[in-house]
């Protein structure tokens, strides 16, 4: 009777974490398929519109040897910005506003001003978390 018990708990619990699982999971591969959009700027080993982003994944902002970032971009990683998975996956829902945001919060409203060269935005989060799972893969 026990032993059923904890069967039924333990199936019930590995149930659980698997729905939990996909709900956030990331698709890399999906993500490379996505990523198609960012190439109109953006490559993984050479800055083009946009900076190259092999690596971007644990980068600081603002600091691909040769780009010519913006204010806005250069200011947040100055001001601590790290590019985590977590970071990119808020900041493609509008960068703009996660820049400011960011500042803003680290206490440098002044420089949260102007815009950020990216105009691209890209509104659906499961797209969003599946592309960065692509970048971590840019090494
Ligand atoms: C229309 C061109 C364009 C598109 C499309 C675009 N980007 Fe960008 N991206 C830029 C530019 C330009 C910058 C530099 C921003 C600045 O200096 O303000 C940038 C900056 C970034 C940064 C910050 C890099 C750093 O070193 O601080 C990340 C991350 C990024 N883009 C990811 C993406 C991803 C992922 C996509 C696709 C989902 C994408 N971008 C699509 C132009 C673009």
């Amino acid at each position: 009777m026990v032993k059923k018990i904890l069967a039924i708990v333990s199936i019930a619990a590995t149930a659980g974490a698997l729905s939990v699982g996909s709900a956030a999971a990331q698709d890399a591969a999906k993500g490379e398929a996505v990523f198609k959009q960012c190439m109109t700027c953006h490559r993984a080993d050479k800055n083009m519109v946009g900076p190259a982003l092999a690596g971007v994944v644990g980068r600081k902002a603002g600091t691909a040897p040769g780009f010519s970032y913006s204010p806005l971009n250069h200011h947040s990683g100055e001001a601590g910005l790290v590019w985590t998975q977590e970071n990119i996956i808020t900041y493609l829902a509008d960068p703009n506003a996660f820049l400011k945001k960011f500042l803003t919060d680290k206490g440098h409203a002044d420089q949260a001003v102007g815009a950020t060269k990216m105009t691209f935005k890209l509104a659906n989060e499961q797209q969003r978390k599946d592309v960065v799972a692509y970048l971590a893969t840019l090494k």
